[in-house]
């Protein structure tokens, strides 16, 4: 007797069959069921549970670098299409839905949310919840970024090299290298450095009106 499986079966039967898939599976569901609820990593007992959830990482992420923080909470799906650069923290109860790019050295407050997909909402006559989904646009966070606890940063968007977001802001543009931001939709408050840098901004991937680097807050 033959059995026919149909698509989502054999998908199954692929991720099983599969080791990397396999390890990514079981690494989901240790984490899921116990590394994302042992204690933070500043709590006693705190080192163990960050360096289990930093081994469960390194099977569920697609790059995990050295010395890493995924902090208590923190929710990111399978791990697909996330890479964590070395000594970089994914925060506390944040939300990481992929593809996101996070490079060195980058700190995560608490509650923030990265997420690469978008619902398609083009069509006004039609339900936004039958439209399916956009295309995933990946979020890059470069090199030794702060981001402030409780912010957001909406797919596509790129925060420069040494950046820091403010907490509670809403990234809807590209952050500039070593600009200071903040707010909903943030603006740059500062720069770290005396001058300027806009030219640090890499060219825009697409040249939609998100894609222009963020304005300056005004003077007061
Ligand atoms: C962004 C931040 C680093 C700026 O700190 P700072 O350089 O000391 O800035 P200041 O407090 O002097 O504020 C400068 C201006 O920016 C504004 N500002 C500061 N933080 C802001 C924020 N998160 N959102 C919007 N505006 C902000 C201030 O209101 C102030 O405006 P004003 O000049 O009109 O009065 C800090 O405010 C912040 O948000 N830190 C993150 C804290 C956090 O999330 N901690 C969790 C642990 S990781």
């Amino acid at each position: 007797m033959s059995v026919k499986l149909g698509p989502a079966a054999r998908h199954r039967l692929t991720m099983l069959t599969d080791s990397r898939q396999l390890q990514r599976v079981l690494a989901f569901a240790v984490y899921t069921l116990l590394g994302r609820h042992l204690p933070w990593s500043n709590r006693p007992f705190g080192q163990y549970a960050r360096r289990l959830r930093a081994a469960l990482g390194e099977w569920m992420l697609d790059e995990c670098g050295d010395a890493v923080n995924i902090e208590h909470g923190a929710l990111f799906g399978s791990g697909r299409g996330i890479r964590l650069g070395d000594r970089s923290d994914i925060g506390m109860d944040a939300l990481v839905i992929g593809p996101v790019h996070i490079g060195a050295d980058v700190m995560m407050g608490p509650r923030c949310v990265l997420i690469a997909g978008a619902h398609n909402h083009a069509d006004p006559d039609v339900p936004m919840n039958t439209q399916g989904m956009l295309d995933d646009r990946p979020i890059v966070i470069e090199d030794d970024v702060w981001i402030g606890a409780g912010s957001t940063i909406l797919p596509g968007r790129k925060l420069g090299s040494g950046c820091i977001v403010g907490a509670g802001s809403v990234i809807t543009r590209d952050v500039p290298s070593m600009a200071v931001v903040g707010g909903n939709p943030a603006q740059v408050i500062r720069y770290r450095t005396d001058e300027q840098v806009p030219s640090m901004l890499p060219a825009a991937a697409d040249d939609t009106e998100a894609s222009k680097p963020l304005p300056n807050r005004p003077k007061t």
